[in-house]
């Protein structure tokens, strides 16, 4: 009887889906707010992988209600080839709905995600080339078409006549790209549309419901703060907001309604696409993390970035998101990796600073100030309580909780659901 926003505290792929997963087991409602198919969350249950795009992590337990909100971005073909995979592995999908609000990408979107990163050249983002940003983009530009026209064959051809005459002037005429079809579209679109209508609703009525009935309600984020539109390392960051007040606008419900807010972190840092980084290994140490840890990323495929555990950023996530306690994943990738370093604050000229910097042009003045803690080599996959864990483990943790400020409650040491340790 709780509302809980889960939340990434780094740049994402935290292993956000594998707590959900945990979580949804007692929770009645999980809900996705913000992001789109740029998100994958891996989910280990009963020896068989799943990797989730747009449905939530929730969907796993045939009991829970699961709500795609109006902040979400959706692709149609996305989706249905979700569903239709849950399926195949017998999991209904009789309990998920779709804001009638929630923007649809389109083919010009991925399109137009494609050319403007070729035209960004060396400055490129890095994105998962799905068509986030430009979608976004329609949104803030009120242009975009949303869920409800999607399901209305009319008003759908309209829009989407409306839009390719601006967005193929666009692709042809600034990127040199090959126009978009209106017919073929809204053809192929029809399809989508009709084997979506049936999950398409109002979500902020039964979550609302939901929570007045003391519903146990969990937010699913994705991404992470460090990639949120304003407060992540712009512009190197993705087009929604990540930290835990996007649960709020991107689900439709006000912020007295939310009862904990938690972050999910790795033991070490990661990060997919372009932008600073100031813990990134380039040396062995990165290959051996992305290896064991198999850092390669879920919706991509693209090797991850690795480095050390930056307590700066949680820090800034406990701030920016208001984090009660954190999960910290993964702490079995660092078995056996020697000495380990965590990031205390950065050296910024004469002076060290423990705050993450608002502007890049700052961050690039920062170099990581380390402290170094003794590793351990045990493998630490059977242990499922903090006495179980070697000494120099635990210590590593408990450095974390006093640098960030903030409980480290459960602790993930393998990707399987029993794989964690509650404290
Ligand atoms: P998300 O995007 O935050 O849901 O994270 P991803 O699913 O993209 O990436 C996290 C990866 O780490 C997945 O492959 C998970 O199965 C895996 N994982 C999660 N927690 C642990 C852990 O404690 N140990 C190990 N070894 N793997 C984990
Ligand atoms: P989950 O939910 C990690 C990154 C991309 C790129 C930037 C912008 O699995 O943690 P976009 O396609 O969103 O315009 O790309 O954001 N990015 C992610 N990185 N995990 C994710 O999601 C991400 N979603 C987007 O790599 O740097
Ligand atoms: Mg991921």
């Amino acid at each position: 009887m709780s509302t809980t926003v889960l939340i990434g505290a780094q740049w994402g792929d935290e292993g956000k889906g594998k707590i959900t997963d945990i979580l949804a087991q007692k929770s009645q409602v999980v809900v996705r707010s913000q992001g789109g198919n740029n998100a994958g969350h891996t989910v280990e249950a009963d020896g068989v992988v799943y990797k989730l795009h747009l449905l939530p992590s929730g969907i796993l337990n045939p009991e829970t209600l699961c709500l795609i909100g109006n902040g979400v971005v959706i692709d149609p073909k996305v989706i249905l080839g979700e569903i239709a995979q849950m399926h195949q592995k017998g999991i209904s999908t009789q309990n998920l709905k779709i804001d009638a609000r929630a923007h649809v990408i389109m083919p010009y979107h991925i399109a137009l995600d494609g050319l403007s990163e070729t035209s960004r050249g060396k400055g490129e983002i890095g994105t998962t080339g799905r068509g986030i940003g430009p979608c976004y983009m329609d949104k803030a530009e009120r242009s975009g078409i949303r869920m409800w026209d999607l399901i209305h064959p009319e008003i759908f051809a309209q829009k989407v006549r409306d839009n390719v005459g601006t967005k193929n002037k666009l692709i042809t005429l600034v990127y040199g790209g090959t126009p978009v079809d209106a017919d073929a579209v809204i053809e192929e679109y029809s399809a989508y549309a009709k084997a979506l209508a049936p999950y398409v609703t109002d979500t902020t009525v039964p979550l609302y419901e939901a929570i007045k009935a003391g519903k146990t309600v969990l937010f699913e984020g994705a991404q992470g703060t460090l990639l949120d539109l304003d407060l992540g390392t712009y512009p190197y960051v993705t087009s929604s907001h990540p930290i835990s007040g996007g649960a709020c606008t991107g689900a439709g419900i006000g912020p007295t309604l939310i009862d904990d807010c938690i972050g999910v972190a790795k033991a070490y840092t990661t990060r997919v696409g372009k932008g600073p980084f100031p813990t990134e290994l380039f040396d062995e140490v990165g290959e051996r993390i992305r290896k064991i840890g198999n850092e390669f990323g879920t919706t991509t495929g693209r090797p991850r970035r690795c480095g050390w555990f930056d307590a700066v950023i949680l820090k800034y996530s406990v701030r920016t998101s208001g984090l009660t306690k954190v999960a910290v994943n993964k702490l079995d990738t660092l078995s056996g990796v020697g000495r380990l370093k965590i990031c205390t604050g950065y050296q910024k000229g004469g002076e060290i600073i423990t705050e993450f910097p608002a502007d890049l042009s700052e961050l690039a003045l920062c170099t990581p100030v380390y402290e170094e803690l003794d590793g351990w080599d045990e493998d630490i996959s059977g242990a499922r309580r903090f006495d179980e864990l070697p000494d120099a483990a635990k210590d590593y943790i408990l450095r974390i909780e006093a640098l960030c400020g903030v409980k480290v409650w459960m602790i993930g040491v393998g990707p399987g659901r029993d794989q964690n340790i509650v404290r």
